[in-house]
Protein backbone atom coordinates (compact mmCIF):
# COMPACT_ATOMS: atom_id res chain seq x y z
CA UNK A 1 0.00 0.00 0.00
CA UNK A 2 0.77 3.47 -0.83
CA UNK A 3 3.10 4.80 2.33
CA UNK A 4 4.47 8.18 3.04
CA UNK A 5 7.63 9.50 1.23
CA UNK A 6 6.10 7.39 -1.79
CA UNK A 7 5.49 9.11 -5.28
CA UNK A 8 1.68 9.42 -6.10
CA UNK A 9 1.76 6.69 -9.07
CA UNK A 10 1.26 8.27 -12.48
CA UNK A 11 -1.92 6.84 -13.88
CA UNK A 12 -4.45 8.65 -15.54
CA UNK A 13 -7.62 10.03 -13.78
CA UNK A 14 -10.48 11.56 -15.40
CA UNK A 15 -11.86 15.29 -15.58
CA UNK A 16 -15.25 16.64 -16.91
CA UNK A 17 -16.52 20.00 -15.65
CA UNK A 18 -20.44 20.10 -16.58
CA UNK A 19 -21.63 23.52 -18.12
CA UNK A 20 -22.19 26.35 -15.97
CA UNK A 21 -24.18 29.31 -17.30
CA UNK A 22 -22.80 30.52 -20.07
CA UNK A 23 -19.82 28.31 -19.97
CA UNK A 24 -19.48 25.43 -22.18
CA UNK A 25 -18.72 21.90 -20.53
CA UNK A 26 -15.06 20.70 -20.28
CA UNK A 27 -13.76 17.20 -21.08
CA UNK A 28 -14.34 14.57 -19.88
CA UNK A 29 -10.09 15.09 -20.14
CA UNK A 30 -7.67 12.65 -19.11
CA UNK A 31 -5.40 13.89 -16.40
CA UNK A 32 -1.68 12.60 -15.93
CA UNK A 33 -1.12 12.52 -12.17
CA UNK A 34 2.35 12.27 -12.14
CA UNK A 35 2.56 15.81 -14.52
CA UNK A 36 -1.18 17.55 -13.10
CA UNK A 37 1.25 17.42 -9.40
CA UNK A 38 4.35 17.98 -10.27
CA UNK A 39 5.75 21.29 -8.58
CA UNK A 40 2.63 21.91 -6.43
CA UNK A 41 1.35 20.99 -3.30
CA UNK A 42 -1.92 19.18 -3.05
CA UNK A 43 -4.69 17.94 -0.34
CA UNK A 44 -5.54 14.83 -2.63
CA UNK A 45 -8.87 13.37 -1.18
CA UNK A 46 -10.05 9.87 -1.66
CA UNK A 47 -13.43 8.69 -0.88
CA UNK A 48 -15.54 5.62 -1.94
CA UNK A 49 -18.61 6.76 -4.01
CA UNK A 50 -20.25 10.29 -5.36
CA UNK A 51 -23.51 10.87 -3.96
CA UNK A 52 -22.95 8.59 -1.02
CA UNK A 53 -24.33 9.57 2.33
CA UNK A 54 -20.64 9.89 4.36
CA UNK A 55 -18.98 11.90 1.29
CA UNK A 56 -21.86 14.23 0.15
CA UNK A 57 -22.70 15.08 4.06
CA UNK A 58 -19.78 15.26 5.30
CA UNK A 59 -16.25 14.32 3.93
CA UNK A 60 -16.68 17.12 0.43
CA UNK A 61 -18.18 19.40 2.14
CA UNK A 62 -15.53 19.74 4.85
CA UNK A 63 -12.89 20.89 1.85
CA UNK A 64 -15.19 23.47 0.82
CA UNK A 65 -15.71 25.10 4.06
CA UNK A 66 -12.15 25.03 4.72
CA UNK A 67 -11.20 25.58 0.98
CA UNK A 68 -9.83 29.45 1.84
CA UNK A 69 -7.66 28.13 5.22
CA UNK A 70 -5.76 25.36 2.92
CA UNK A 71 -5.16 27.88 -0.06
CA UNK A 72 -3.97 29.61 2.57
CA UNK A 73 -1.91 26.93 4.07
CA UNK A 74 -0.23 26.72 1.09
CA UNK A 75 -2.65 24.28 -1.12
CA UNK A 76 -1.99 25.01 -5.12
CA UNK A 77 -4.83 22.57 -5.60
CA UNK A 78 -7.94 19.96 -3.70
CA UNK A 79 -8.04 17.21 -5.72
CA UNK A 80 -11.31 14.87 -4.70
CA UNK A 81 -11.23 11.05 -6.65
CA UNK A 82 -13.07 8.21 -6.33
CA UNK A 83 -14.03 4.98 -8.28
CA UNK A 84 -17.10 7.05 -10.42
CA UNK A 85 -16.98 7.67 -14.27
CA UNK A 86 -15.50 11.16 -15.07
CA UNK A 87 -19.88 12.60 -15.54
CA UNK A 88 -20.60 11.48 -11.85
CA UNK A 89 -17.81 13.13 -10.73
CA UNK A 90 -18.91 16.39 -12.52
CA UNK A 91 -22.06 16.51 -11.76
CA UNK A 92 -21.49 15.42 -8.19
CA UNK A 93 -18.99 18.40 -8.00
CA UNK A 94 -21.68 20.69 -9.88
CA UNK A 95 -24.25 19.52 -6.98
CA UNK A 96 -21.94 19.81 -4.37
CA UNK A 97 -21.30 23.53 -5.59
CA UNK A 98 -17.43 23.05 -6.09
CA UNK A 99 -17.11 26.03 -8.62
CA UNK A 100 -13.48 25.28 -9.69
CA UNK A 101 -12.21 25.26 -5.74
CA UNK A 102 -12.14 21.30 -6.33
CA UNK A 103 -10.64 19.13 -9.17
CA UNK A 104 -12.93 16.11 -9.36
CA UNK A 105 -11.08 13.37 -10.81
CA UNK A 106 -12.62 10.30 -11.53
CA UNK A 107 -11.01 7.15 -11.19
CA UNK A 108 -13.19 5.31 -13.50
CA UNK A 109 -11.22 2.29 -14.27
CA UNK A 110 -9.63 1.84 -10.33
CA UNK A 111 -5.83 2.44 -12.04
CA UNK A 112 -5.25 4.79 -8.75
CA UNK A 113 -6.69 2.66 -6.66
CA UNK A 114 -5.10 -0.54 -7.74
CA UNK A 115 -1.73 1.51 -7.66
CA UNK A 116 -2.11 2.75 -4.45
CA UNK A 117 -3.63 -0.52 -2.75
CA UNK A 118 -5.93 2.13 -1.36
CA UNK A 119 -9.28 -0.30 -1.76
CA UNK A 120 -12.33 -0.72 0.37
CA UNK A 121 -14.33 -4.36 -0.63
CA UNK A 122 -17.67 -3.59 -0.29
CA UNK A 123 -18.96 -6.88 -2.48
CA UNK A 124 -22.13 -8.54 -1.46
CA UNK A 125 -23.27 -5.02 -0.16
CA UNK A 126 -24.04 -3.98 -3.73
CA UNK A 127 -20.75 -1.85 -4.01
CA UNK A 128 -17.97 -3.95 -5.33
CA UNK A 129 -14.62 -2.44 -4.73
CA UNK A 130 -14.17 0.67 -4.20
CA UNK A 131 -11.62 3.69 -3.56
CA UNK A 132 -11.00 3.66 0.71
CA UNK A 133 -11.70 6.97 2.37
CA UNK A 134 -8.60 8.79 2.89
CA UNK A 135 -6.18 11.62 2.47
CA UNK A 136 -3.24 12.45 1.33
CA UNK A 137 -1.06 15.97 1.42
CA UNK A 138 1.19 15.28 -1.97
CA UNK A 139 4.27 17.87 -2.64
CA UNK A 140 5.76 17.79 -6.38
CA UNK A 141 3.82 14.34 -6.48
CA UNK A 142 5.38 13.00 -2.86
CA UNK A 143 3.29 11.87 -0.53
CA UNK A 144 3.90 14.09 2.91
CA UNK A 145 0.97 12.63 4.72
CA UNK A 146 -1.42 9.98 4.45
CA UNK A 147 -4.55 9.42 6.28
CA UNK A 148 -6.30 6.12 5.68
CA UNK A 149 -9.65 5.54 7.34
CA UNK A 150 -11.29 2.40 9.00
CA UNK A 151 -14.45 1.60 6.95
CA UNK A 152 -17.65 3.98 7.69
CA UNK A 153 -15.31 6.12 9.25
CA UNK A 154 -14.86 10.06 8.44
CA UNK A 155 -12.11 10.79 11.15
CA UNK A 156 -8.64 11.15 10.08
CA UNK A 157 -8.98 12.54 6.25
CA UNK A 158 -11.11 15.43 7.09
CA UNK A 159 -10.25 18.79 6.26
CA UNK A 160 -9.44 20.08 9.49
CA UNK A 161 -6.63 17.39 9.89
CA UNK A 162 -5.67 18.17 6.41
CA UNK A 163 -5.29 21.90 7.14
CA UNK A 164 -3.38 21.21 10.61
CA UNK A 165 -1.11 19.06 7.95
CA UNK A 166 -0.17 21.29 5.64
CA UNK A 167 0.63 24.37 8.40
CA UNK A 168 2.93 21.38 10.02
CA UNK A 169 4.78 20.68 6.82
CA UNK A 170 5.56 24.51 5.44
CA UNK A 171 6.74 24.22 2.24
CA UNK A 172 10.54 24.40 2.30
C1 LIG B 1 -20.93 6.64 2.52
O1 LIG B 1 -21.88 6.93 3.23
O2 LIG B 1 -19.99 7.41 2.40
C2 LIG B 1 -20.94 5.34 1.75
C3 LIG B 1 -22.03 4.53 1.80
C4 LIG B 1 -22.02 3.35 1.08
C5 LIG B 1 -20.92 3.02 0.31
C6 LIG B 1 -19.83 3.84 0.27
C7 LIG B 1 -19.84 5.02 0.98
Amino acid sequence: MLKVGDQLPAVTLYEYVPADGGECALGPDPVDTAKAAAGKTIALFGVPGAFTPGCSEQHLPGYLEHYDALKAAGADEIWCTSTNDAFVMGYWGKAQGVQGKIRMLADGDGALMQATGLKLDMTGKGFGVRSARYSALVRDGRIVTLNVEAQGEVNVSDAATMLAQLKANPKA
